[in-house]
């Protein structure tokens, strides 16, 4: 008689307060150093692999464990003396104590381990850089809470609702840091409060301030959970008088009981309904709730590499999948025929229909639906682009979309992630769905200091499986 395969519960090798001393091995996507006690994984913030480390076990389940530093024995090459222990411990920065080469190593890394899982054979190119890798954000979304009877702007502590006062949030472009700083203190002038999650009282739920790197216009947007903004005007006056290069102010309501930042509903209290950039030689218009790359430096590297990878021909026909404000559309429109972009979102679809209008660019159509259900849809009216592009959110793409890219059959399909888990998920469906992939795997830091890792990849139309 065959013995029935019985799970004995796995003996857990640590128990909290346990001090433990081992070398890290590897960092989580979370930028959390890994050590191992007898294969069961502890996790520890600021810990570098190569590091030998002592810890003490902080929490103890059943799968894992979470430690804390209390001695670093050997100390890794690879690590950042001077680093500000606040971008790491709130995760603003999680990986600023790692230097710039190995955090550009350790995205190309990631990529070829979630490949690897996957069993998709891939070679990964080193990840593109930036010379100066801090600084870079354009936009800022800060949480407010109250601390000590005072409006406070930070950002929470690691896996939890704790505001951590900063002023200074390292990787964002200073200027925002200011118009971040100087919104608070106003609000503190006019004695507003900030919204409380738990009593549900007070006001103020988020502050986001978004400037053009290259145009300089600021907007500031003042997130309420109240319908009303108290002092709002006077608000508007002592940020102008503050702010010289503030072209918009907003504010946004958001009552829902969500970790969404900003609600649906904004009404514009001084100036511009919007700010502009440039991006590729094009002006773009942006509104409050539009998504915008945020990091502006190497978004036209992005680009580029992403559209001369796609080989565009003059006669192409175009589709751009989760198309934004139309920066992808608009910036490869005159090298083809035309460009059909899709987006859920209608203030951005209104705001790349306005792109389009301002760089006289005529060959590009926006719809305002769900990308998947306008791709079946487009597939079944029969349209045949050569190239499709698209650019997620970082749950990727449904089986849906990739199936309706596989009827419409495009020569080229070209995939820009923002989440290499998801990314190499779909791979598999993709690949499964008629496609091969063509060439490197080419990761782009869009988000230094931090455990992102945006990436293209092409896949050519080949063999169905
Ligand atoms: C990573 S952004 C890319 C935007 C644009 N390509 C760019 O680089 O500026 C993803 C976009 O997908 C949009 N989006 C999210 N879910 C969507 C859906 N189901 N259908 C269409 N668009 C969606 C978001 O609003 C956002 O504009």
């Amino acid at each position: 008689m065959a013995k029935a395969n019985r799970v004995y519960p796995k003996k857990v090798p640590v128990s909290k307060n346990q001090e433990v001393e081992a070398e890290v091995i590897d960092i989580t996507y979370q930028g959390m150093g890994v050590i191992k006690i007898d294969s069961f994984p502890i996790f520890v913030v600021d810990a570098i692999p190569g590091e030998t480390i002592r810890v003490v076990v902080t929490k103890v389940l059943k799968n894992y464990a979470f430690g804390r530093v209390i001695k670093r024995v050997t100390v890794s090459p690879d690590r950042v003396s001077d680093v500000d222990q606040v971008a790491i411990t709130t995760g603003i920065a999680p990986l600023a104590n790692l230097k710039y080469d190995a955090q550009l190593k350790f995205k190309q890394r990631q990529i070829e381990q979630l490949f690897k899982k996957v069993n998709v054979p891939v070679t990964v190119a080193p990840t593109i850089g930036m010379t100066n890798p801090t600084a870079y954000r354009n936009k800022a979304q800060v949480p407010v809470q109250m601390i000590d009877g005072q409006l406070t702007t930070g950002f929470y502590r690691r896996g939890s609702h704790k505001l951590v006062p900063v002023d200074n949030f390292y990787i964002q472009d200073p200027k925002v840091d200011e118009a971040v700083r100087v919104t608070r203190d106003i609000l503190r002038d006019y004695n507003v409060s900030a919204y409380d999650e738990h009593t549900k009282k007070g006001v103020v739920r988020h502050i986001m301030a978004r400037r053009g790197y290259y145009s300089h216009e600021l907007m500031v947007v003042i997130v309420t959970n109240t319908k009303r903004l108290p002092e709002a005007e006077e608000i508007a006056d002592k940020l102008r008088a503050k702010l010289p290069e503030l072209k918009s102010f907003i504010h946004n309501i958001n009552n829902h009981d969500t970790n969404v930042i900003m609600g649906d509903w904004n009404e514009t209290i001084w100036g511009a309904d919007d700010i502009h950039d440039q991006l590729m030689g094009k002006d773009f218009v942006i509104g409050p709730n539009s998504f915008y790359q945020v990091n502006p430096q190497t978004t036209s590297v992005l680009y580029t590499l992403a559209a001369k990878k796609a080989g565009l021909k003059a006669t192409d026909t175009v589709v751009d999948a989760y198309s934004g404000i139309g920066t992808i559309t608009l910036s490869v429109a005159d090298q083809v025929k035309k460009v059909y972009g899709v987006e859920v979102i209608e203030g951005a679809v209104a705001d790349a229909e306005k792109n389009a209008h301002n760089n006289h660019i005529g060959n590009v159509e926006f719809v305002l639906a769900d990308a998947p259900e306008q791709m079946v849809k487009w597939a079944n009216e029969g349209l045949k682009p050569d190239v499709v592009f698209v650019d997620p959110p970082r749950k990727g793409l449904t089986s849906e979309l990739i199936e309706a890219v596989s009827t419409m059959a495009p020569e080229t399909f070209v995939y820009i992630s923002c989440n290499p888990a998801t990314l190499a998920r779909d791979a598999v469906e993709i690949l499964a769905n008629g496609y091969v992939i063509d060439g490197d795997i080419q990761p782009l830091d869009q988000f230094p200091q931090t455990t992102h890792i945006e990436s293209v990849t092409v896949f050519k139309r080949g063999v169905k499986s």
